[in-house]
């Protein structure tokens, strides 16, 4: 049987456009999760919305991948820019995907207060042992996005005129950053492009499946350089992801 693409967005604005693009569209559900089954020119492609955050996103993949057997999965929505150089309206396409919410902090007793720019990245998939003690801990994770999945991006990026389409890093957490001396920081020290929530959850489980993934998203807002939020950024990125699906359907 030929497996399905999954597609995979948080909200309803990241997750509907693309659903309403496939032909004979079946809807399921499993807990909070909803998976549209449908066809793109003939060929299974499934859409998730898989609401906001790591936890969601990480028992949507699990399910998905259980229940579906997927041959890749786009993780894609909106982001804010890490980047001043990236604008509203501009796609990232996560050539690496990292948790900036795993974290361990500087040792300081009672009364020493708290510290943000002393704490370093913590990899809770370096070791079976506590990643509190073991010092090959103390690193980020970078999970790498799937070459065939980035060919496909790059081959149709002129598709999308309203931003640039450049290959960085995603960094993700239940974190909402608007300091930006933080996201300075994050960028200094794990070289993001953007923030979301989702992408890195969804990275992880797709290799403990072993199952090719990418994230694809678009900034929705940049704190930077000063980027406004726009929502309509979300089906913009569909748009663009529709194309990237296609291609990889045709060339893989
Ligand atoms: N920081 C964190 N998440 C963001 N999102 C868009 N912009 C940002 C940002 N600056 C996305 C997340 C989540 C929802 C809040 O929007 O991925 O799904």
């Amino acid at each position: 049987e030929v497996q399905p693409i999954l597609v995979q967005g948080p909200m309803p604005i990241e997750a509907e456009n693309f659903a309403d693009k496939l032909s004979d569209v079946e809807e399921e559900t499993s807990g909070t999760f909803v998976f549209y089954k449908g066809k793109l020119d003939g060929y299974p492609v499934i859409v998730a919305k898989t609401g906001k955050g790591m936890e969601n996103t990480a028992a949507a993949t699990a399910v998905a991948i259980e229940l579906y057997n997927p041959a890749a999965i786009i993780n894609q929505g909106t982001s804010g820019g890490h980047d001043p150089n990236l604008n509203v309206f501009d796609i990232v396409l996560g050539e690496k995907t990292t948790n900036i919410g795993s974290l361990k902090t500087g040792d300081r007793a009672d009364g020493e207060g708290i510290k943000p720019t002393n704490w370093i990245p913590m990899d809770l998939m370096a070791s079976e042992g506590s990643a509190g003690e073991d010092p090959d801990a103390e690193k980020a994770r970078f999970f790498e996005g799937d070459e065939d999945l980035l060919a496909a991006a790059k081959a149709v990026k002129d598709v999308h005129t309203e931003g640039k389409v450049v290959e960085g890093t995603i960094g993700s957490a239940d974190v909402w950053n608007n300091e930006v001396d933080r996201i300075q920081w994050f960028h200094e020290n794990y070289g993001t492009s953007v923030e979301e929530m989702e992408g890195a959850a969804g990275a992880q489980i797709a290799k403990a499946y072993d199952v090719p993934f990418l994230g694809i998203r678009i900034l929705s807002n940049n704190k930077t350089n000063g980027g406004q939020y726009n929502p309509e950024t979300a089906s913009a990125n569909q748009e663009y992801v529709f194309e990237v699906v296609k291609e990889y359907i045709d060339s893989y």
